[in-house]
């Protein structure tokens, strides 16, 4: 699959803005601020729905817009797909697909997929917890939206749980009215919990050997690369201890591995920590134990990344989880034309000349890679990219024949 159009209207810089896009490699150009990441911050947006810089919608509207469009034109073999998605504030974003009446957004959810690097994604390695399981769970969305909506579920029942322990905690006791109520939260919690854990376990099994593969092609390939999922509901009383019932500061080499158990011993294993932790939680009221306190352990020759790969090897990694969640999605089914759309903002001038190489190697044969870079020189001529000027407020094509 690959965007052949792009028009944006009131989003971020941009009060209009109409690109044409081809397959294969197109570099968008231009100095530091002139908009590039504004550009693909928008296509990521079709495959997401949410940016990959800001939390909230808010900023992507314009200064002193109303309202946002991004419109996109999609080729998938022989068909095309045109999306249109109307972001205003304070009303839910909707969606027109094919130019039909309009819809929720959530509706263009798996209709596109793109694996997006941007420098942010250093935190995969050095940020906290969130940023890794967010990794997967957009994987799984993007796989299925089936998993979204489980995600969802789950984080709604969260909530709710939350708010009973925080509740108890003001009221200064534990009532028997607030022990059924935990109780029936936690059904909800176990049920759901699984699912999440059971789906973004197998996801970091099926990602590890890409991961491994990506950074020896990134890399001289001295180090072994390696991803595990950690997960508190098997979480030792180390983890518990030692970060707040937080799985990331488990050792490297966790001790069990999730997808190693069935649901049901997940289930055992799920409620008697929620036993255990049961007077933690109500002493603090906030939920302690459950996938959104799990982790994602990224091993550099056995060792955790975090806090000991170097600056080098943080950013090799961290582009080798964006291009295994990239070989996943591509071997899902090679033939049903979609292969995620690829954009790499700004890694170019990060990588000395070997690893720029190693890269245009990696991703030769994608459909469609976007890529920005600040200077011309910095976009191999091994990629044959076509060529997209950006100045503020603008973009144009400046050379059509690779
Ligand atoms: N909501 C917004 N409204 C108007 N301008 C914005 C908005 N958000 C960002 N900008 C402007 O966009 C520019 C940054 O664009 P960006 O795409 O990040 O640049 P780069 O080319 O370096 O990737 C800045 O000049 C910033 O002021
Ligand atoms: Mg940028």
């Amino acid at each position: 699959m690959h965007l052949s159009r792009l028009q944006l209207t009131d989003f971020r810089s941009y009060p209009r803005l109409d690109l044409e896009f081809g397959p294969g490699a197109t570099a968008l150009v231009g100095f530091n601020g002139v908009g590039k990441t504004n550009i693909v911050e928008a296509l990521g947006y079709f495959a997401t729905l949410s940016s990959h810089r800001v939390a909230t919608d808010g900023q992507l509207l314009r200064t002193g817009a109303d309202a946002a469009y991004i419109r996109g034109e999609f080729a998938r073999h022989t068909q095309r797909l045109s999306l249109e998605l109307e972001l205003i504030p304070g009303k839910s974003n909707r969606a027109r697909i094919n130019r039909a009446n309009p819809v929720r957004a959530r509706e263009v959810l798996g209709l596109i997929k793109t694996v997006l690097f941007a420098p942010e994604d250093l935190s995969l390695i050095k940020g906290d917890p969130s940023v890794r399981r967010r990794y997967l769970d957009e994987v799984l969305a993007q796989e299925t939206p089936a998993n979204a909506a489980t995600a969802a579920d789950y984080e709604r029942v969260l909530k709710q749980r939350n708010a009973l322990l925080k509740s108890a905690r003001g009221s200064g006791r534990f009532t028997e009215g607030h022990r059924a109520t935990l109780e029936a939260w936690n059904e909800q919690l176990i049920g759901l919990g699984i699912a999440l854990t059971r789906a973004r376990a197998e996801l970091a099994h099926t990602l590890a050997p890409f991961v491994a593969e990506s950074y020896r092609g990134l890399t001289d390939g001295a180090k072994p690369a390696d991803i595990v999922y950690i997960s508190s509901i098997l979480g030792s009383d180390f983890a518990d201890e030692m970060n707040d019932g937080d799985a990331s500061a488990a050792p490297a080499s966790a001790p069990a591995a999730a997808r190693d158990f069935s649901d049901e011993e997940l289930e055992v294993a799920f409620r008697k920590r929620l036993e255990e932790v049961q007077g933690k939680e109500v002493e603090r009221g906030i939920s302690l134990v459950g996938p959104h306190r799990d982790d994602v352990a990224i091993n550099l020759a056995g060792t955790r990344a975090r806090g000991f790969a170097s600056h080098g090897e943080t950013w090799s990694l961290a582009l080798s989880l964006r291009l295994a969640a990239l070989e996943h999605m591509r071997s899902l089914d090679p033939r049903d034309g979609m292969s995620p759309i690829l954009i790499l903002d700004d890694v170019l001038a990060e990588l000395d000349r070997k690893r720029r190489d190693k890269l245009t190697a990696l991703i030769r044969d994608v459909e469609q890679v976007i890529i920005t870079a600040a200077v011309r020189e910095d976009v191999p001529e091994a990629l044959g990219a076509r060529i997209i000027e950006v100045t503020p407020g603008e973009a144009k094509v400046v050379d059509d024949e690779p």
